[in-house]
């Protein structure tokens, strides 16, 4: 009978521990998808992770993607650029790679569209919205900064000084960034000024996406 209590006590005090475990790792769980959200990511996005790409469309650059992710704290600084046709899944990857370092690292992260920035920070500045501040500090300081669509658009003097404090200070920091653009790295150099380009290529590992637009899929043959 003794033994029974006992071991009606342990098997208890075990289900307790789980019950802790399981409420831990929801809690975690459901943390990490509200940091990604708040990341800037955009509601399209919030699904893309590693487990949803067709590694076998992109398989060089899948691998990249998820190997970065994994070592991110080791990573010392360095970043990558995805470019390559329109559709091939860069924002997919970068996307899966915020939201698998803020899972694995609790890593803060900035993603910002490049074009988002261009249009509307200048007339925050001017209407000294205190949120116009504060994407700059986010963007000059979280664990890693991801732009996408870089070299859209062109940008103002106003924006170029902004990239400019934003990419030399990471810089200096040994702060990561990840970009996506639709142009390869020789047309970036057209597109952005020389400062902010020549310090992105110095830490920025090129990754070409070439292939079909995935939205199309299922249209072409
Ligand atoms: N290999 C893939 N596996 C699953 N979904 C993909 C893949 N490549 C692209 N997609 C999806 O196709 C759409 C376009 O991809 P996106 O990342 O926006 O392309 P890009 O940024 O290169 O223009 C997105 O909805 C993305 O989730
Ligand atoms: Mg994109």
């Amino acid at each position: 009978m003794q033994d029974y209590l006992k071991q009606n006590h342990k098997l208890s005090e075990l289900k307790e521990q789980l019950q802790i475990i399981q409420q831990r790792e929801d809690f975690q769980r459901k943390r990490a998808e509200k940091l990604f959200e708040e990341s800037g990511v955009g509601k399209r996005f919030l699904t893309a992770k590693f487990e949803n790409f067709e590694r076998q469309r992109m398989p060089k650059a899948y691998d990249i993607a998820l190997g970065y992710a994994e070592k991110f704290d080791k990573n010392d600084g360095e970043g990558l650029i995805f470019t390559g046709d329109v559709g091939t899944g860069k924002t997919h990857l970068a996307a899966a790679i915020a939201a698998e370092i803020i899972r694995k690292y609790s890593a803060t992260v900035e993603f910002v569209s490049y074009v988002e920035v261009l249009t509307n920070i200048k007339a925050a500045f001017s209407n000294h919205s205190e949120e116009a501040y504060m994407l700059e500090e986010r963007m000059r300081k979280a664990d890693l900064l991801v732009i996408d669509d870089l070299g859209k658009e062109k940008p103002t003097p106003f924006t170029s000084e902004l990239f400019y404090r934003v990419v030399n200070g990471r810089y200096k920091d040994k702060l990561p960034m990840i970009i996506t653009s639709n142009y390869g790295v020789e047309s970036l150099s057209e597109r952005l000024d020389y400062p902010v380009f020549s310090r992105l290529v110095a830490i920025c590992r090129a990754v070409e996406m070439r292939g079909i637009d995935y939205r199309m899929k299922d249209y072409l043959c």
